[in-house]
């Protein structure tokens, strides 16, 4: 197959530095980057939320008319920047009374109730935006549910400008499918025959992610096992049924990491740097998060972070029913996240009974993920399903061991710790029970005490792996290259 230099429309709803909840805008900030360096003209849209400063952007003259069905046309505003240290021009799409809000999805754990016609609009922007620019994409490339109607979008409302266009949707987490009131085919003007048990309809509503994946060309997941277990039901959250019809057409790759920000010899948040061969800094940095989270400071007791959403998918439920019984081993444990008010407030109550060995700080901070990383041994992530999981494998990088339950990426980039033959990069669970986190914890947490040089050796296993963003470009390249032929026979 020849390979060809691409224009790619690449567009997210969160993207790293600007705004982020999840992952999904780790990725956004570094994958364009990473298929620039592969020789594609790349351009990245998101929208441009209330807290991403227009000051430090570069206005771009003319304004985008999208029309909006029953609700007329709506004029955008553009604004545009760079992704740092890149070339890759990333566009805003600027519109007060859509995105001029607090939140990015909701205000306080309460969805905006016309998040079908923001991100309609949005979708629509970014087609919009390309005929400004007379940029002609060959590939469209949408992430979870936000974008995934560009590809029905793009052939139909739009199919005289686009039809030339390949289509890519990636799922990065299939449990947020975009379900709306069923009006929103009109907003779309995308005629009502796509609204079938086939495309979009679901339940008599509309659903946003499974008319992507019944349209794009490709649909990728974040990690190969995920694309297996969202085709059952125990994963599919209703859709696996639909996804087999799709499977011929599905691709798992693997995300990569930014090792520029996510690098323990490197990273400027941390109190001290480190690398395998010089690890005082780590103990340095395990100081440091005992004193800030008030913990007894001693260097013989294992830490166990968890950094994340507090939301079921992350097993923060499993971790509420262990946690009184773990505090009362040789262990300290402290977290970071915030999301479901009960296990805020629940964890609060541990943490005002366990002064000294737990840790608690509910919010959202760069810089304490880091030193998190940075100053545990262990990190805890026992998630009930994981797409992919970008902590566990930036903790490899830090030498804080990942104790994960073997699903989606975790499975993938955890290999259990093997004593007899001296293999593995963390300590793994199959089955999301209390017993299993329990006991995986005390069997990582007993191989710490008394099995030193195991440890160590783990420890320098996990920070040689590289997951690298230039493999998954290479992957997604590959997709590419395999759909556009269909449109340039
Ligand atoms: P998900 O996208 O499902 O939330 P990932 O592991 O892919 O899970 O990515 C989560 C990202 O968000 C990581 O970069 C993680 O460090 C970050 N993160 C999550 N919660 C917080 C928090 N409370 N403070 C700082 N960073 C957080
Ligand atoms: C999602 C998933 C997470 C994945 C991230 C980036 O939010 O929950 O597993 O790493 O997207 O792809």
């Amino acid at each position: 197959m020849s390979e060809r230099k691409l224009n790619i429309l690449f567009t997210a709803a969160e993207v790293v530095p600007f705004a982020k909840t999840g992952g999904l805008a780790d990725v956004a900030g570094a994958l364009p980057k990473a298929l620039a360096k592969l020789g594609h003209n790349i351009i990245v849209v998101m929208p441009r939320y209330y807290q991403i400063d227009k000051t430090k952007l570069e206005h771009v003259d003319g304004s985008l008319g999208v029309t909006m069905g029953p609700m007329g046309t709506l004029w955008a505003g553009v604004y545009t920047t760079k992704l740092p240290d890149s070339d890759v021009s990333i566009y805003f799409i600027d519109h007060e009374q859509m995105f001029g809000r607090r939140g990015l999805y909701d205000d306080n754990g309460k969805a905006y109730g016309d998040n079908d016609n923001r991100f309609i609009f949005f979708s629509k922007a970014s087609l919009e935006l390309c005929k400004m620019l007379h940029f002609t994409p060959d590939v469209i490339h949408a992430n979870d549910w936000h974008t995934a109607i560009l590809p029905l979008l793009s052939k139909t409302r739009y199919v005289h400008d686009f039809r030339n266009a390949a289509t890519v949707l990636t799922i990065h987490n299939l449990q947020h499918q975009g379900h709306f009131f069923k009006g929103a085919v009109d907003v779309m003007e995308i005629g009502w025959s796509h609204f079938n048990p086939h495309a979009l309809e679901s339940l008599d509503g509309l659903n946003f992610l499974k008319g992507g994946i019944a349209y794009a060309d490709a649909v990728t997941t974040v990690s190969k096992r995920y694309a297996q277990e969202i085709q059952t039901p125990e994963f599919g959250f209703g859709l696996e049924r639909h996804i087999q019809a799709h499977a011929s057409k599905l691709f798992g790759i693997l995300n990569g990491v930014d090792y520029d920000e996510w690098n323990p010899s490197v990273d400027s948040y941390i109190q001290e740097r480190f690398d395998i061969g010089n690890m005082d800094g780590k103990r340095a940095c395990k100081r440091a998060m005992q004193e800030y989270f008030k913990l007894e400071v001693r260097d013989d007791v294992p830490l166990i972070g968890f950094v994340g959403r507090f939301a079921e998918q992350k097993g923060i439920g499993l971790v509420a029913g262990v946690i009184n019984g773990l505090l009362k081993q040789e262990l300290q444990v402290v977290m970071l996240g915030a999301g479901e008010k009960w296990a805020e407030h629940y964890f609060s109550t541990v943490s005002a009974h366990n002064s000294g060995k737990f840790g608690l700080h509910v919010g959202y901070s760069d810089k304490l993920a880091h030193q998190i990383e940075a100053g545990c041994d262990l990190f805890l992530m026992p998630s009930l399903f994981e797409p992919c999981g970008l902590n566990q494998i930036y903790s490899l990088r830090y030498g804080t061991l990942p104790i994960v339950r073997s699903t989606g990426g975790l499975d993938d980039t955890i290999e259990n710790f093997n004593e007899a033959e001296g293999t593995g990069n963390g300590f793994k669970f199959d089955f999301a029970t209390q017993d299993g986190l329990y006991n995986t914890v005390m069997w990582a947490v007993n191989i710490y005490h008394n099995n030193k040089q195991a440890f160590e050796a783990m420890q320098e296993r996990a920070m040689k792996m590289h997951f690298s963003w230039d493999d998954s470009a290479k992957e997604y390249n590959e997709v590419y290259q395999h759909i556009i032929s269909k449109y340039n026979a």
